[in-house]
């Protein structure tokens, strides 16, 4: 992948997770909208975010995105569950007038049926980039037979401020959340595959499923758990309760490419990355969950 060349200055997409996870959106953002320039951040020395409180989120959340825009980001996709549940009124007022997309509202609409999940209010989407579940609430919440009923799987931090609930309550849709706070480290840590990894997921789902013991779909409501959706499935498949997975990735991406004007340049994808601690295990790291090398990985002091 190149880095940024001398040619007139293509789109450029800032994307910002507190660590490895939101490769997982880069990745679907790559093929979708791939005339523009990229800057991905990962605030890995201060993660996790999802263990913090919603002021030392949005502290942090608010410096890495301000960071994106001094970068010259035309759009901010804020590629954390975290950060979009706690801070995002925070980031779209530092943003402002740039637009900014979350994760929350395009990872519940996903769980929509597909006979209600469509780009049939791509317009109102271009106004209202990430929508606010208030607003959702506001409309008609039809109830319907046979409706997926969602179990939601979250940080801790998210799953305390019920954006998911919300969102998917707002939608008519039925949902449960659960806190996985040890899935984070272990997937920053690489352990994607890994016995320990496999226990843990196992013992989180069977407290999930006594809980929510009718849920069909399972949405991940963390961008780094789509790192462990084979993980997921097995341990699901074992635990006889194999359900519909959807995570926020491609349908946040999805909603980030509605709302721009077709490319006018055939310029090719460039990226930048930008990790706030160590560059070597983020290059490492990072290479594997986006699928391609991450060749220009350079680190930023954001302070604490
Ligand atoms: N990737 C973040 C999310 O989607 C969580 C990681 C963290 O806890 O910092 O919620």
């Amino acid at each position: 992948m190149n880095e940024t060349s001398s040619q007139p200055k293509p789109l450029t997409i800032g994307v910002f997770d507190s660590g490895f996870g939101g490769l997982t959106v880069l990745r679907a953002l790559l093929p979708l909208i791939p005339h523009a320039h990229y800057i991905y951040l990962g605030d890995t020395a201060r993660l996790p975010y999802g263990s913090k409180s919603r002021e030392t989120i949005a502290r942090y959340a608010v410096s890495s995105s301000r960071f994106l825009l001094d970068q010259g980001a035309d759009i901010l996709v804020i590629a954390c569950n975290t950060a979009t549940a706690l801070a995002l009124p925070e980031i779209q007022a530092a943003a402002h007038p740039i637009p900014v997309f979350g994760v929350i509202q395009p990872g519940a609409e996903a769980a929509l049926p597909a006979s209600r999940n469509g780009a049939n209010d791509a317009n109102d989407k271009k106004c209202h980039p990430e929508r606010s579940a208030k607003r959702e609430v506001e409309g008609p919440a039809v109830h319907t037979a046979g409706a997926p009923n969602v179990l939601v799987l979250a940080t801790t931090a998210t799953v305390q401020s019920h954006a998911y609930l919300q969102a998917l309550t707002a939608l008519g849709l039925p949902a449960t959340e659960k806190a996985c706070p040890l899935l984070v480290p272990l997937v920053e840590e690489g352990w994607i595959d890994h016995p320990v990894t496999a226990e843990v997921l196992r013992i989180y789902l069977l407290e999930a499923l006594a809980e929510a013991p009718n849920a069909t779909t399972l949405l991940l409501g963390c961008t780094h758990y789509p790192l462990l959706k084979p993980l997921i499935e097995t341990t699901l498949r074992n635990l006889r309760h194999p359900m519909h997975i959807i995570d926020s990735a491609q349908a946040t991406a999805q909603a980030v490419a509605s709302h721009l004007p077709p490319s006018s340049t055939n310029q090719p994808t460039t990226c930048n990355f930008y990790a706030t601690d160590s560059i070597e295990k983020f290059q490492h790291l990072g290479t594997n969950f986006l699928g391609q090398p991450l060749n220009h990985v350079h680190h930023i002091d954001l302070g604490g």
